[in-house]
């Protein structure tokens, strides 16, 4: 049974000092592409209900600071990039990579060296950006080398427009086969009561590992990494051969929102027209703002359809699945039953994690199979 001290409520709120919001401070997570950082560039981002400046020096190498500058509180991210040193835009200050301030132009009698603001662990990985906003030293980094061969197709990294529910609503929809074949029945070409499949999860080292058996269909293997992580392979898109190894991050961006940044290797149809960019945040919120049409009753799922609007129909379902639960879903009312195995692993899986956290107990130490998890599509057996 669940201790008092923790609930279901826990499993929402991420702010520094918060238990969900202290635990996941324990992982890497990814902040942005590394295409949308140049040399000399700089940028905001929200992240765990924390504004960090992300800005990659003249050498390359990327930074990661919070975004209030000592001095009077203005947003870093304003400033300039000068070597491996950002310059605050209203009165010149500079900090270093590692927080330190390092100028104060107008001071007559500078203190800079006693002034410093915190800085994170940042990483460049597979195109994107990670940083690290817990406590130092920053764990080991977690590689993926089910993403890794280039032999396997190209990689194509993206990260969606946040999306006005909580975190926890996309991560609980991942350990869930059961939805696809409702959500996402017209994608798939199905009607009435579907393919149900039996869904069955498996604690593992790194999490879950979840397995929907079909009739007639070989077993469709996906994972779940703790945190926040899930790992499959997905169907392709216009000009792409075969499923795709696919690992997608849940990021909280505040309580309220969260992004999901996702990983794909990729083989293409080589008579296709190559696209000029792999790279791409999806910058309009248009799968949002058809959910939010939808929800509101100012449109019909149905208006979209689902050949032509391929590229964005599966996550419109989604949110619609997500956003309707509310911004922060009331967990106290559910009715879940056997096919909810995996919500029901996960939500142990977290629970006990807050639990040794808020009683000052070690959270546990996950460890992925060094050569990475097998997935399936569970596509047809022929
Ligand atoms: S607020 Fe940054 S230098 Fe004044
Ligand atoms: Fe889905």
């Amino acid at each position: 049974m669940t201790a008092p001290d923790v609930s279901l409520n826990d499993l929402v709120h991420i702010g520094p000092g918060t238990l969900a919001g202290r635990y996941l401070r324990q992982f890497w997570h990814p902040a942005c592409l590394s295409s949308e950082l140049n040399v000399k560039d700089k940028r905001r981002e929200l992240i765990l209900g924390e504004y960090i400046t992300l800005y990659r020096g003249e050498s390359g190498q990327v930074h990661a600071l919070t975004d209030r500058c000592a001095h009077r509180g203005v947003q870093l991210s304003l400033g300039w990039v000068e070597g491996e040193r950002i310059r605050c835009f209203y009165h010149g200050w500079t900090f270093d990579g590692a927080g330190a301030c390092k100028e104060q132009p107008a001071e007559p009698h500078a203190y800079a060296a006693r002034v410093k603001i915190r800085a994170f662990a940042a990483r460049e990985y597979l195109g994107m950006i990670f940083v690290y906003l817990g406590e130092a030293p920053a764990p080991a980094f977690p590689t993926y080398p089910e993403l890794e061969n280039e032999a396997d197709g190209e990689l194509i990294a993206a990260a969606r427009a946040p999306v006005p529910c909580n975190f926890f609503q996309r991560v609980e929809n991942a350990v869930d086969q059961v939805h696809v074949a409702f959500a996402h029945r017209d994608v798939f070409g199905l009607e009435g009561v579907p393919d149900i499949p039996d869904y069955s999860v498996e604690e593992t080292s790194y999490g879950l590992c979840a397995r929907g058996k079909r009739p007639g269909k070989a077993d469709r293997l996906t994972h779940f990494h703790m945190p926040n992580i899930n790992i499959m392979q997905v169907p392709p898109n216009k000009d792409e051969l075969g499923w795709a190894p696919n690992i997608v991050w849940r990021v909280p961006v505040d309580d309220h929102h969260h992004r999901s940044v996702n990983i794909r290797r990729v083989k293409r149809d080589p008579q296709a027209p190559q696209i000029s960019r792999n790279y791409e945040r999806t910058t309009t919120d248009r799968q949002v703002e058809i959910a939010r049409a939808i929800l509101d009753g100012r449109m019909r799922l149905d208006q979209l359809d689902p050949i032509k609007d391929r590229a964005i129909i599966v996550a419109v379902q989604d949110n619609i699945a997500q956003m309707g639960q509310g911004v922060i879903a009331n967990r106290q009312n559910d009715h879940l039953g056997r096919s909810d195995v995996g919500v029901i692993a996960v939500r142990r899986l977290w629970l006990d994690e807050l639990r040794a956290l808020a009683q000052g107990h070690a959270t546990r130490q996950w460890t992925r199979p060094p050569g990475g998890v097998e997935m399936t599509s569970g596509a047809s057996v022929e």
